[in-house]
This record gives C-alpha cells, sequence and structure tokens, in this order.
C-alpha cells in the first residue's frame, strides 16, 4: 500500500511535470521551472510602477476572464504589495507611439512576477498567462515557466472587409478580443468598396445613404470601436479604396465618376470597372474633404488609399480622360493612376498621415514614406523594399481562400519566393477570364535576394479577409482558430517553425477562444442545423468529413442558377479546416505505421470508419426530405465507400494479406477525385482554371482514408 501511495505520487509529479505549455504566439525564449502555480479563489493581481486607467481594465479583464476559464472567483486588482497578491505586475512607464510590447514572465508555484517596459508589454504578458493556464478535473494551474518576450515584426494585422458584408460593431469587438489574445495589433477595416461604403460622412452623406443598404457605422460607432482596440493594444487602420472599387461612392455622386451616370447598387458591369475620374480637379477637392474628416475620425498615424484592382476600361472609353492622359503625356492607364496617387499622397500628407496602399500603387518615384502592402506575390514585397518602401506582406495570409492554417503557417513574412503566381501558371492562364476581380498581372513568384537594411523594411504581415462570401455569422468561423497561427508566425521566432506542434497548441486555444466568447465553433453549429432542418444529426456527421473547396473556387461558382445566398450554405457552415480531419489522419498515420498497436487508436479508426459507412442511408433518407441536401448525395456515397475501403484495408492490414490489385485500383480512383481540392498544393490560378468540383465541398477526409488504402498496396 505504502509503495502503491508513493508510485501514485511520483506519476502525479511526473504528469505535473508534463503539464502542456498551450502558449500561442510561441514566445521568444521560454524556460521551464520545476512546480506549477494553482489558480484558486486567492488570486489577487497588484500593479506596482506605472499605472493607468487602461492598465487597471485589462488586469481586471483578465481576472474575470481567468475566472470564466478557470471556475475560480478572482478578485482582480488589489492594493499593491497586498499580502495575498498573487500575480505582481511592474510597468516601468507609460506607453510612446512606437510601442514597447515586450515583457517578462515568472510563473512558480509561489505566485507570478510580470514586468513590462510599457502598458502593451503588460497586456501580451497577461495574454500568455491566461492561455499558461490548463484547466483539468484536477483544477486549474499554469506550469511554472521564465518567459522573456517580444514580437518578431511591429506590424502583426488582420484585414476585415466591412464592405461586401456589413460586420456589426458587437461582431468586430469580439474579434479584438481574439486578436488581443493571439497579440496581434493592427485591424484594417476595408471600409469601402463597389459594394457599398460604411462610415458615416458628415461632409458627404450621400455615401452612405445612397452608397450603402443602411448598414453601415455611425461616427460614434467608429469612436467605439477606435477605443475598445487601443485598449487592448490594437490599432485601427481606415482604408477607403481609391480610385477602383468605388461604384458605391458614385451612386451618389455621380460627378465623380470616369464614365457619366447613373450608377445604381447591386451586381453590374459597373461593379467591376466603376472609377473615379483622375483628371477631375473636383474629385480631389472631395477627397480632401471626406479624408481630413476621417483622418479626424480615426486617430492612428497611417491612412489606407487601397489602389488596387483598377481595370482601367472607363478611363479608355472617356475622351476627356484620353485628352488629359495626352496633355501630361502619360503613356498608359499605370502613369495616369501614378498621378492620381501623388495627389492623394499630398491629401493624406496634408491631413497629417503615412499613406499606405496595395501594391499596385508601386511606381517609380512613389515617395518613400509610402507604406506598400504586398498581396499579389511576394516579388512585389521584394520590389517595394529595394525601391526603400516599408512593407506588409499579405499575399500569403489571404483567409478567405479557406485554406488549412499549415499553409499560411510555412510562410514567413521576408521570404520573397514564399507566395505569387508561377511562370508555368502564368502560361496557363494567358487570355483566360478568371473573374472581376483577379488580375493576373506580370507578377510571379521567385527569389529575390535583399540586403540586410531592404529586409529591415519588412514591418510584418497581414492577414487578409475578403468578404464577398463571408457574412457576419460566418465571420468567427472564416477567422478563427487560423488566425492564431499566422499570428505566431508574425510575433514568434523565425525558428519556431514545427507545424505538428502549432496544431496541438492550435486545439487549446481554439477553446480558448471559444471560452472568451469567439463563435466559430457555435456559429458553425447553428448555420448546419439551419440548413439541415431536423437532420442535424446526418448531416453533421457527414459535415465532419468535408471543406469548402479551396481558393476561390467557390467564387467563380457565385452566378451559377440555383446557388443559395451566402450564409445558407453547407460550405459557409463548414470550417476552412476540420481540425478534427486532421486528429482523425494523425491516428490513421498511427494505425497504418503499426499492425498491432496502439489498440485503442485504432478501435477510434475503426469506430469513425464505421459511423461514416452507416451514415449514407440516414443521409439519403434526409435527402429525400431535404432538397438542399441532394446534390450532396454523391459525396455521401463516396464517403461510405471510402469508409468501406478503409475499413477493408484495416483487416487486410490484420490479416498480413496485401490488397488485390483491381481493389486497390478502384480505392485510388475514388480518393483521385478529391485529392487535388483537399490539399493546399494547387496554386490560385490553377485552381481556377481546373474543372471545378459538382458542389462547393471537397471530401476531406478522402486524403487521409488513402492513407489506410496505401498502407495494404
Ligand atoms: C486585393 O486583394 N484586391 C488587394
Amino acid at each position: 500500500m505504502k509503495n502503491a501511495a508513493v508510485l501514485a505520487v511520483l506519476i502525479a509529479a511526473v504528469v505535473r511535470g508534463q503539464a502542456p505549455v498551450n502558449v500561442m504566439p510561441a514566445p521568444a525564449r521560454m524556460m521551464r521551472l520545476p512546480g506549477e502555480w494553482t489558480v484558486d479563489a486567492t488570486f489577487r493581481a497588484s500593479i506596482t510602477g506605472y499605472r493607468d486607467e487602461s492598465l487597471e481594465r485589462a488586469v481586471q479583464r483578465f481576472a474575470t476572464a481567468l475566472s470564466a476559464k478557470t471556475g475560480a472567483r478572482l478578485d482582480g486588482v488589489a492594493a499593491p504589495d497586498g499580502k495575498s497578491t498573487t500575480v505582481r505586475i511592474r510597468c516601468a512607464g507609460p506607453g510612446r507611439d512606437a510601442a514597447n510590447e515586450s515583457y517578462t514572465l515568472v510563473v512558480r508555484s509561489a505566485g507570478v512576477e510580470l514586468k513590462a517596459q510599457e502598458p502593451l508589454g503588460v497586456l501580451r504578458g497577461l495574454a500568455t498567462l491566461y492561455e499558461l493556464v490548463n484547466v483539468t478535473t484536477a483544477g486549474a494551474a499554469a506550469p511554472a515557466v521564465s518567459i522573456e518576450d517580444r514580437p518578431r515584426f511591429e506590424w502583426r494585422g488582420l484585414m476585415i472587409d466591412v464592405a461586401r458584408h456589413f460586420m456589426p460593431v458587437d461582431d468586430l469587438l469580439r474579434q479584438i478580443d481574439g486578436m488581443e489574445m493571439v497579440k496581434l495589433n493592427v485591424l484594417h477595416l476595408h471600409l469601402s468598396d463597389a459594394q457599398a461604403f460604411r462610415v458615416e460622412s458628415k461632409v458627404w452623406p450621400k455615401l452612405t445613404a445612397d452608397g450603402s443598404e443602411g448598414l453601415f457605422y455611425t461616427q460614434d460607432d467608429i469612436r467605439r470601436i477606435v477605443a475598445y482596440a487601443q485598449d487592448r493594444g490594437v490599432r485601427v487602420v481606415p482604408e477607403f479604396d481609391v480610385p477602383g472599387h468605388t461604384k458605391a461612392w458614385l451612386v451618389g455622386y455621380p460627378e465623380l465618376a470616369a464614365k457619366p451616370g447613373p450608377y445604381h447598387m447591386g451586381a453590374d458591369a459597373d461593379v467591376a470597372h466603376a472609377t473615379l475620374d483622375p483628371s477631375k480637379e473636383q474629385v480631389y477637392e472631395f477627397l480632401d474633404r471626406l479624408f481630413g474628416e476621417m483622418a479626424a475620425l480615426f486617430p492612428d498615424r497611417t491612412f489606407h488609399i487601397g489602389g488596387d484592382e483598377v481595370t482601367g476600361r472607363h478611363w479608355a472609353a472617356s475622351p476627356s480622360i484620353q485628352a488629359f492622359m495626352k496633355e501630361k503625356g502619360f503613356a498608359d492607364q499605370h502613369q495616369l493612376q501614378a498621378y492620381f496617387t501623388g495627389r492623394v499622397y499630398e491629401i493624406v500628407r496634408k491631413h497629417g498621415k503615412t499613406m499606405i496602399g496595395w501594391d499596385e500603387i508601386l511606381r517609380p518615384g512613389l515617395p518613400t514614406d509610402v507604406v506598400v502592402q504586398a498581396w499579389r506575390s511576394s516579388k512585389m514585397m521584394a520590389r517595394a523594399a529595394i525601391d526603400g518602401h516599408a512593407v506588409i506582406e499579405s499575399g500569403p495570409y489571404y483567409l478567405d481562400f479557406v485554406l488549412p492554417a499549415g499553409y499560411h503557417y510555412r510562410m514567413d513574412p521576408v521570404d520573397t519566393a514564399s507566395f505569387g503566381i508561377s511562370a508555368a501558371e502564368m502560361e496557363m492562364a494567358k487570355g483566360t477570364p478568371i473573374g472581376p476581380y483577379m488580375t493576373v498581372d506580370k507578377v510571379v513568384s521567385g527569389p529575390t535576394p535583399l540586403t540586410p537594411a531592404q529586409q529591415g523594411l519588412i514591418k510584418g504581415g497581414e492577414a487578409a479577409l475578403w468578404s464577398e462570401l463571408v457574412t457576419a455569422e460566418m465571420l468567427d468561423g472564416r477567422l478563427w482558430p487560423r488566425m492564431a497561427a499566422i499570428a505566431e508566425r508574425f510575433w514568434s521566432p523565425k525558428t519556431v517553425v514545427d507545424e505538428d506542434d502549432m496544431y496541438r497548441r492550435l486545439a487549446a486555444i481554439d477553446r480558448d477562444l471559444e471560452t472568451i466568447g469567439l463563435r466559430h465553433r457555435t456559429n458553425s453549429r447553428l448555420m448546419l442545423e439551419r440548413f439541415a432542418a431536423g437532420y442535424g444529426a446526418t448531416v453533421g456527421i457527414f459535415a465532419e468529413t468535408v471543406e469548402p473547396i479551396k481558393f476561390y473556387g467557390r467564387h467563380s461558382r457565385r452566378s451559377q442558377p440555383g446557388r443559395p445566398p451566402e450564409g445558407r450554405a453547407l460550405a459557409d457552415a463548414t470550417p476552412p479546416e476540420n481540425l478534427a480531419i486532421r486528429q482523425f489522419e494523425r491516428e490513421v498515420r498511427s494505425a497504418a505505421a503499426n499492425r498491432y498497436g496502439p489498440q485503442e487508436v485504432r478501435d477510434h479508426v475503426r469506430a469513425m470508419l464505421t459511423v461514416w459507412r452507416d451514415n449514407e442511408d440516414r443521409f439519403a433518407e434526409a435527402a429525400a426530405e431535404n432538397a438542399a441536401l441532394r446534390p450532396f448525395l454523391p459525396m455521401s456515397r463516396d464517403l461510405a465507400a471510402l469508409a468501406r475501403a478503409g475499413l477493408e484495408a484495416m483487416t487486410f492490414q490484420e490479416q498480413r494479406k496485401r490488397a488485390p490489385a483491381r481493389w486497390l485500383e478502384t480505392q485510388l480512383a475514388l480518393t483521385g477525385k478529391y485529392k487535388d481540392q483537399a490539399s493546399a498544393a494547387a496554386g490560385v490560378v490553377y485552381s481556377i482554371l481546373r474543372p471545378q468540383p459538382a458542389t462547393e465541398l471537397t471530401l476531406a477526409v478522402a486524403p487521409s482514408i488513402e492513407i489506410l488504402i496505401k498502407a495494404v498496396k
């Protein structure tokens, strides 16, 4: 008995010693210490050194969030050096404009010490401490650690397109909570586009009166968003996209347009081609007054003017614009846009801001204090840095491609060959229309050597979520948890690249994100139930095996007759990356590699395959009642066939038999149908040019089952 008790204590100690560290982004430096800090109702925090109200709110917020996570009632901020203080925070001084986000955090069984130069560092340290706490049946505790942390990049952004689909204030505030947790610091709002203008202008009221469906942010809304973000260490960068993407402006103010009006809300050819007229002085007077108003409303030092995807069609068709170009000696639309950009630059500068634009604004002579946001290829990022511009890299981080977190995670912001259209794809794409928004410029990927000084101009990265296919209800699910992996790429040292470890931590962060109030799982479930109309269990089983088709495959199918509106398709309810499939793949690899065990893993794989196999008939019954399910009947049948094949493969394996060649051929033909769309290997252009699958979903579990099949080859 005595020995057993000793053993139990020893095992408990070992288990405790192995408590996982689930911090994301991974800290710059971290050392494990013996023991752990137990979170219970004795929790008090104290702040010494510099303190202000924002900092006190942050600590109170932390205590509230930790209470919700652990179930312990925590009392928040105590008097400095109070007896029961367990989290001692020391902040050296107030924040400055060039914010210092570094901090040190030491967690021991006796308590926690968090030190920072500025309040921002305290925020970052509290986010780490929140994540460190593991909740188990034994209680809540953080493993003892010593951390020294600071960001790799100063710009760690997220762009949300609130123009294509309006995102209500509360939905945005929730995303800012998530951003704070994973230490992102820039929220870039794409506030206007062809579809709508989303901020109240008192100077030009028709921008929203005529250029929105009544869904826009009042100036008070904006002040609320900005203040909320500021409290959480997040800057808000506004974007007003000019001169293209401006149709919504022209509904109320057609006199600004390159092509005579009238303009109307709704989908028509003007969506892609409507453009401001760069030859009219009136346009610059309009922008001066608007940008003056908006520069005062958004306190950030930067101001984004868009500048992307000007098709030039309306410029080419306008005799007065053509005459203007001739008079100025402009050879092409790019020189005309460069002139426009130069005029807008003067306006933005006059209002005290640093201008940012998408990489199309990069032209010889662009003032070097303009920041370039690269999106078409990493080559553009390199070009901008070579020309002396500060650069934000975005191309590899387009969340609307609905790719797995690992795809983005592998892309480094300073890698000049990471993202772009390959020369081979360019060749394939020649002369092929690929949708109203895709301009295939001569941008190709490939390494471009940069000097250390040029590398230093790369200020960070920004993920982008364009919302053509994203409703407010879908927002959380299209962002989280993948955004956390990208946040790690922007914050953590370049050497942090272990993808398995990233996914392990992502699963924990996924739960934390739901705990702090994000709705990615909840809304997905609600949408699925609505879609399934009473068949939630059956459709849910099917949905666990699929993902939306990748890149812009769904965009190019938008005008298909009978397609449900955004937010009403099964592909909308389905997460971009199904973490359950990833877990299944891990188990399959283990089962395929080891015929004799681990038995519990083999049992679980069999159980999953059996559930999928047996879902076929129920799905067919549901589809007989619910017409929306019918397009997925072939995929449901394929799932059942593959599940059967997976079970057969496991039996072959257990009997130490090789599979018959004919059997193998049949199964691989089936998995082959889904392999390409399920993988992120295909490029953007390639994915658009290829014949699209019959539905907006791909059977994402197929490659995992293929592993089992190939193991008995
Ligand atoms: C962009 O994706 N049009 C910047």
